[in-house]
Order: C-alpha cells, then structure tokens, then sequence
C-alpha cells in the first residue's frame, strides 16, 4: 500500500478516511487536523496561553507535542491522584516529557494539597472516579485562572467524545448533550476557556503518532477504570467502526452540527464563590471543599473510634496541610508504650 500524498510505502490505513500514510506525511496530517480544528473552532490562538493538562497518556502527550511542535506558549499541568503505581508510573513520563522537551510542566499531589483519589473514596464510599471527577474539575479550573492561563487543553480524542455521546443519547441527558461541544466558553470570570482539540482525531490515530514521534508514554488505564460503562461503550462503537469504518466520526461530528444546537444548555452559571476556597460554587461550599470536609469529618470519626477501642495507627498523610502524621497518643497497651 502506497502513501497517499507521497506515494511512499504506507505505514498507516485509515479507513475511515480512505487514505493511507507513510510516517513522516502521517505525523504532517495529525498535526494539520488539530492545527485545522483550532482555527475552524477558534479554540486559541498564537498570543494566547494554554495549560495542557497531561495524565501521562498518549492522548495529553501527543496533544502537548503538537501544541509545542506549532510554536504555541504552553504549560503542562499534572495531578498525581495518588493511585498507587498507576500514578506513579504516569507521573515519571508527564514529567519526563517535559524534562525532554524543556517546558514548564506544573504538579500537583493531591495528598498533600487535598487528599488522594484512594482515600477519598475510601472515606466517602463513593466510587474513586466520582471523587477523582471532583478533584480534577476543581484543580485544573484552580491552576488554570491562579495561573494566568487563557485557556485549559484536554486530551479528549474522538472515541472519549463518541462514547460520551453514546452515554448521554442512551439516557437522553439533555442537559449534559447542550454542553457536548469541543469549545466551552467560561460561565463565570474565574474560569477560563476548555477546549478539546483531539476531539476529532481517534484513539488509533494518537497511538500511532505518539509512537512514531517516540513519545514514552504509559500504557496502562487506570486501575479504576476496569469494568467502566465508558470502556463498554468504546467497545462497542469500536464494532460498529470495524463494519462501518468512519462511523464514530459521522456521529459525533453530524450531532455537533445538526443536533447539538437544538439542545438548549441550561442558564450554568454558578451564581457565588466557595467560601472555603474562592473557587465559582452553586453553594456557600463547592462541591471539592464538601468532599475535603466529609473526608475529614470520617477520618477523625474513624480516628475517635480506633482510640476509644485502644488502637491507633499513623495518620494518613492526606490533609490538606500536607503534614505528616501527628504524635501517637499513649497507647492504653503497655508494649507499645513509646
Ligand atoms: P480521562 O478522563 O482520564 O480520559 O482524561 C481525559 C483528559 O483529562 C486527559 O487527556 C488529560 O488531558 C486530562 N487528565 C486526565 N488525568 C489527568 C491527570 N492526572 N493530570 C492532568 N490531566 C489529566
Ligand atoms: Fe480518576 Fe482513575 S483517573 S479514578
Ligand atoms: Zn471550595
């Protein structure tokens, strides 16, 4: 199979496009395609500043590389959640990157500035990724306006999209689908633009570039994710694609055009600030400082309870002060009288 612009020998077929590339015209056309969606979507432009949040992944990785490779002022921004491994593991490839490439790359460890994932949820018995949703929202808005940014990138590719999409069509969320766009203006002056400028390109098309530009990136899913409707819903469209090629990009790009602008988004403004932490809230409280406060609350229960039953144990390090345990009260055992 040749390249379809060079005539070179093709390394890459996409169906959906009926085209086929070598690797150097492959790595020209990701590039354009998300050069193209910026412009068409007015998503940013050259004077302007991006925070790219990057997980670690392929997606944020090749995004950010784009954005550099195109001459855009960038800053990363990473959240290590805390999940074990997984975190670790991603954390040493956002970082990594950065060191490669020379550009600032901001992190932020949730057990020292809130609370990671896995004790939240522990503590809240919430499912981990509801609490990380949580967590990640507030952070990226939080990093994004103290920060100066214009606007925040996300790595979201066309399956993340088609899935989303496939969700909220299946439960005809209507008030999720009216804000399904690419580009989301600000509701309120402490937050700043959201764009997704992979939205159109797919999870094939960014593993294939990420790998020829030689991008490390990690290859695990979250631990969490295991078993998530949104992997069942990938699947499925993936079957769909596998018959009909081109399908994912039809449906999201034909419901953006003809049937996005017919659901009307709800007034989404949040009308005061957080009083804890100045963040744009719907309460007195955001939805991030009740959830710092409901752990808090459960810990020190969980804490009163160990030491009325005579045992104790080292303070999780996951305060927001990020301190470490505190001095461990005399234990009613003599043996273990320090
Ligand atoms: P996900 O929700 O895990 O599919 O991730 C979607 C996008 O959110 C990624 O492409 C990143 O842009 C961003 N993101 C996810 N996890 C993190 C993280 N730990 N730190 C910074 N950005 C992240
Ligand atoms: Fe949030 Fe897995 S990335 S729980
Ligand atoms: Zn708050």
């Amino acid at each position: 199979m040749k390249c379809t612009r060079c005539h070179e020998r093709a390394e890459i077929n996409l169906r959906s496009h009926h085209t086929a590339f070598c690797r150097s015209c492959f790595i020209l056309y990701f590039q354009r395609q998300i050069d193209r969606t910026i412009t068409k979507e007015k998503m940013f432009t050259p004077h302007e500043r991006i925070l790219v949040a990057v997980s670690g992944g392929k997606d944020s990785l090749a995004l950010w590389d784009v954005l550099i490779a195109q001459g855009y002022h960038t800053e990363g921004l990473y959240l290590d959640l805390g999940i074990g491994p997984y975190s670790a593991q991603s954390r040493e490839k956002a970082e990594r990157f950065a060191r490669t490439h020379t550009v600032p790359l901001q992190v932020v460890t949730l057990a020292e500035e809130a609370v990671s994932v896995p004790t939240a949820a522990q503590f809240t018995h919430r499912v981990p990724c509801a609490a990380c949703g949580t967590m990640k929202r507030h952070f990226f808005d939080q990093a994004a306006i103290e920060g100066g940014f214009d606007v925040l990138a996300t790595g979201h590719n066309l399956d993340d999209e088609a899935a989303r999409l496939l969700g909220n069509a299946l439960h005809w969320q209507t008030e999720y689908l009216a804000r399904e766009k690419p580009v989301l203006t600000p509701t309120h002056p402490r937050f700043v633009r959201k764009v997704r400028p992979l939205y159109r390109l797919s999870e094939l098309e960014t593993a294939v570039y990420a790998f020829f530009r030689g991008i490390d990136y990690v290859i695990e899913e979250c631990p969490n994710s295991v078993g998530a409707t949104q992997l069942f819903y990938k699947d499925i469209l993936n079957r769909i694609e596998a018959k009909m090629p081109g399908t994912k990009l039809t449906f999201v790009q034909e419901f953006l055009r003809s049937a996005q602008p017919l659901f009307v988004a709800p007034d989404g403004s949040p009308p005061r600030e957080c009083e804890v932490c100045g963040m744009p809230a719907f309460a007195a409280v955001c939805s991030f400082c009740s959830l710092l406060r409901e752990v808090e609350r459960k810990q020190d229960n969980a804490e009163r309870k160990q030491a009325a039953a005579g045992v104790w144990q080292e303070e999780p390090q996951n305060r927001r002060t990020g301190e470490g345990g505190r001095e461990f009260p005399d234990s009613p055992i003599p043996d273990l009288k320090r």
